[in-house]
């Protein structure tokens, strides 16, 4: 997101206490070190600087640590976008773009999920996002704070110069794991957490979305925070579901080779199924995701590791 914003001729400053994040990675811009649970990080950073926009991504977002340790997962969210929210009115900026999630929705009641679709969190990650676009709801009233929440599915791809990507120690994302087991030749087997969900072949369907289009939608929304205020919400998706076995096979395709792998028991706090309905982003927003296939998508990442 830095990199498409410097690319444009934003002025961006990054703010991150690296718990999970790496120094490396903010090329373009200004770097703050610094945690949004301390509220004098946050003072010195909104005193020395004026800000027209603020992008929200920093969170704990792992399901199923969230249900072994909910305390850390309400604080880092909620109360570091609480306290972010408060540095920020006091300093009159009033725009603000949310990484909220598909973990809000829990287990879907239709094929594919629009804004509308029942919000019922199946672990304490979703929940943190569900309260968080209530908190900007009432405050986007009466403090006349203007948002957007991108409920994104799962974020995807590298950047496609090849210049950033995943890099989380450790590594739980699927597609980062599959082909770093691909790559290192004496890592151990892939795990798959589970085969017997309710779907086709029994592991877990997700929409996979290349993390340049969830950018784009960033770039759409700041445009449409310019005419439109109050609190929004849309989700973004590319609306395929795809199953672990699928990205699996078209991994396989990319390397050119068998990936060893094995089926473990189910992590805690996954649904079945999470395919987003995109119609409201594509049409009031004017977004569209460029990266539909998911092989083009796993060719990023794999062009990024290598
Ligand atoms: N990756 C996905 O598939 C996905 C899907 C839906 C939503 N999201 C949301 O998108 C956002 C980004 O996800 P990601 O996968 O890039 O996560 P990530 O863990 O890679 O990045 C989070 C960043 O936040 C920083 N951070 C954490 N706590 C902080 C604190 N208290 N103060 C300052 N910085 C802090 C970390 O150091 C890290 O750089 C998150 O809010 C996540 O919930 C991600």
């Amino acid at each position: 997101m830095v990199k498409m914003l410097a690319k444009q001729g934003h002025n961006v400053v990054t703010f991150d206490n690296l718990s999970t994040g790496n120094r490396y990675a903010v090329k373009w811009g200004e770097f703050v070190r610094g945690d949004l649970l301390n509220t004098t990080d946050l003072f010195r950073l909104f005193q020395d600087r004026h800000f027209d926009l603020v992008m929200h991504f920093s969170a704990r977002s792992l399901a199923s640590e969230s249900v072994q340790n909910p305390s850390l997962y309400y604080r880092c969210n909620v109360v570091g976008t609480y306290n972010l929210l408060e540095a920020m009115r006091k300093r009159g900026v009033n725009k603000y773009i949310f990484s909220s999630s598909a973990a809000i929705f829990g287990n879907p009641v239709a094929e594919s999920i629009n804004e509308e679709h029942p919000k019922a969190p199946i672990n304490p990650y979703g929940q943190t996002k569900l309260m968080i676009e209530q908190l900007l709801h009432d405050c986007s009233k009466a403090y006349e704070l203007n948002t957007v929440s991108l409920r994104y599915f799962n974020a995807a791809g590298a950047d496609s110069e090849g210049e950033l990507g995943e890099d989380h120690n450790p590594e739980t994302h699927l597609i980062p794991n599959i082909l770093k087991t691909a790559k290192e030749k004496n890592s151990p087997s892939l795990k798959i957490f589970g085969e017997d969900y309710n779907t086709p072949d029994g592991t877990c369907v997700r929409d996979y979305t290349h993390v340049e289009d969830i950018c784009n939608a960033y770039l759409k929304a700041i445009n449409y925070l310019d005419e439109n205020k109050g609190a929004h919400t849309f989700n973004i998706g590319n609306g395929k579901g795809i199953s672990v076995k699928q990205v699996l096979n078209a991994a396989q395709e990319v390397v050119g080779e068998d990936i060893t792998h094995q089926i473990t028991d189910r992590r805690h706090g996954d649904p079945d199924v999470l395919v987003a309905d995109s119609s409201k982003a594509r049409e009031q927003l004017g977004w569209k995701p460029k990266y539909t296939d998911i092989k083009e998508i796993i060719s990023t990442t794999w062009n990024w590791i290598n």
